[in-house]
């Protein structure tokens, strides 16, 4: 009895600690970055959840109601809200410091099944933004955009931003 609780406890951890079939989400130690104040999300998954659920980001520039995903978009149905640094930027690189959130919605638009956030940590492109999304439990991307889901799904579509799409340097939607 006692031996194969063991065996089921060491089941369960194993299958929390796979993350939808061990995926390389992304490493979640980046430096500098994360201050996790009301304009600026944290890092790592736990914190960002928190901080996500403390619902800073709603006293942020948000789009009024949920919309479907606009062309070439790999999110469904979505509410984005923009930061201060985020919103006010006009040409050029954003500033360290810029951050957007994105709820995402089921079908209906009535509840969120997943939250995308973003945040320039440092100066420089793609590498030097924190990204961070979980969808309907599965965390799909944790951390800066050098490696794994973050540099090879969330920055390969996002530098798409202003060519031939709309927004500019990784942005695509700027809510002001
Ligand atoms: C195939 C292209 C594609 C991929 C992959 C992608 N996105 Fe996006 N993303 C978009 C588009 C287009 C928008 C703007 C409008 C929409 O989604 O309706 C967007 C919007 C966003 C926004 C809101 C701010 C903005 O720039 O509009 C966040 C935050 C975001 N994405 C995070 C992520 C993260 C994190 C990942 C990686 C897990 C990711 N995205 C992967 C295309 C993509």
């Amino acid at each position: 009895m006692h031996s194969r609780s063991v065996v089921l406890l060491a089941l369960i951890t194993g299958l929390g600690a796979a993350h939808c079939g061990g995926k390389d989400t992304g490493s979640g130690s980046v430096p500098g970055a994360g201050a996790g104040d009301a304009q600026t999300p944290p890092t790592g998954e736990s914190a960002v959840e928190a901080w996500l659920d403390d619902g800073h980001y709603k006293t942020w520039h948000c789009e009024p109601a949920p919309h479907d995903a606009r062309p070439g978009s790999a999110h469904g149905k979505n509410r984005i809200c923009s930061n201060d640094l985020l919103s006010a930027h006009g040409a050029g690189e954003f500033p360290v410091g810029a951050a957007s959130v994105k709820e995402l919605y089921d079908a209906t638009s009535t509840n969120i099944i997943g939250r995308a956030v973003y945040l320039h940590a440092s100066p420089g492109a793609g590498e030097s933004y924190y990204w961070y999304e979980r969808v309907s439990g599965h965390l799909n991307a944790d951390g800066l955009g050098t490696s794994g889901t973050p540099k090879d799904s969330c920055v390969a579509c996002h530098q798409g931003a202003g060519a031939g799409r709309t927004g500019h340097d990784l942005v695509f939607t700027q809510v002001r």
